[in-house]
């Protein structure tokens, strides 16, 4: 099958300093990937190097991003730009980048539907107060004339998702979409993101901590350390046949309900000074030994459509 998106040998950073190694990853039509990993881990970095803003300061040193079979770096940043806006929407970690501060909730709706679609103010109006009821924000009239400092965190976070949704992109690009809602308001925005799925076969790269909404939501799954994708596969194979013992730790790290204790993971992830080769992972793992630290790290098949880095679950 054709990948919508396909990443490879991806290394992005800031500057000259490098952040994300290898990236490699690909996505069909329709499909979800949930990228997960610890906090400072590159999660981000990658997103943003995917969409090719020129105002992030990222910054992609080699490798291809490829879209419908067209390579992302290799655009011009006015390519780049209708490129994006006609095919991607995008979801920044804080709801704030998203949304202009000095234009009123409406405007930006009507501005960003306008220049997607030939649509009337009318029309665009109710398509923007079903779609923001659909995600729990009933006082639609008053958001839609209220500035983004005027209403909460939650609400903003909601209303990022909503102008990307709007647009029925063929991709959405969503950093931790739902990080700011409650439990409820979490499963009526991932019911109304599946939602966007299966009505226009939206493919949909999404960060986030929540494993529950991984659980639910992905086909794929990316898990990241320091810079690395160290495994990757489709969401049952990785959660139940997860062969990283990072994978491992932060399954072991949730929250549980049937009061086993969730397991911490001690140490410290390296800076990323200190990751230029071998396993970034082994000064904290139970496998780490002298050959982890120098070893070239990459995703190795380990079962039909599953990948890992670790030799040691490999046997090698
Ligand atoms: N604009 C920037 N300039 C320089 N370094 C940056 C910049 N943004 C992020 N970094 C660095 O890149 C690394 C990865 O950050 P990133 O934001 O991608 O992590 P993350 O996995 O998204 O973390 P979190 O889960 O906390 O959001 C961190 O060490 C961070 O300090
Ligand atoms: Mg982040």
């Amino acid at each position: 099958m054709n990948n919508l998106l396909e990443v490879s040998h991806l290394d992005v950073g800031y500057g000259k300093t490098t952040i994300v190694r290898d990236a490699r990853f690909a996505v069909q039509k329709g499909e979800i990937l949930g990228i997960v990993g610890e906090s400072g881990s590159g999660k981000s970095t990658l997103l943003k190097a995917i969409m090719q803003l020129d105002d992030t300061g990222v910054t992609v040193q080699s490798g291809r991003i490829s879209f419908q079979g067209q390579n992302l770096t290799s655009l011009s940043n006015e390519e780049k730009r209708a490129f994006r806006g006609n095919k991607m929407g995008v979801v920044f970690q804080n709801p704030g980048s998203s949304l202009n501060p000095l234009r009123r909730v409406k405007k930006q709706f009507i501005e960003t539907m306008q220049s997607h679609v030939k649509i009337d103010k009318k029309t665009a109006e109710s398509r923007i107060l079903e779609l923001l009821e659909k995600l729990n924000l009933q006082d639609g009239q008053r958001i839609l004339n209220s500035y983004p400092y005027e209403l909460s965190g939650g609400m903003n976070q909601r209303i990022a998702l909503a102008l990307a949704m709007i647009k029925e992109p063929e991709l959405l690009l969503a950093d931790e979409p739902t990080s700011a809602l409650d439990v409820t308001v979490q499963a009526q925005v991932v019911e109304e993101m599946l939602k966007l799925r299966d009505r226009f076969g939206t493919s949909i790269v999404m960060i986030t901590h929540n494993m529950g909404i991984v659980s639910k939501m992905a086909d794929k799954i990316a898990v990241m350390y320091a810079g690395r994708i160290v495994e990757y596969g489709e969401k049952a194979e990785v959660i139940k046949n997860h062969c990283h013992p990072y994978t491992r730790a932060l399954l072991e790290a949730i929250p549980r309900l049937d009061g086993k204790r969730p397991v911490g993971l001690p140490g410290r992830p390296p800076t990323f000074h200190e990751v230029k080769c071998g396993c970034g992972f082994a000064s904290r793992c139970i496998h780490g030994c002298e050959q982890c630290k120098t070893r070239e790290q990459q995703l190795i098949p380990v079962a039909e459509n599953h990948w890992s880095c670790c030799s040691h679950a490999l046997g090698v």
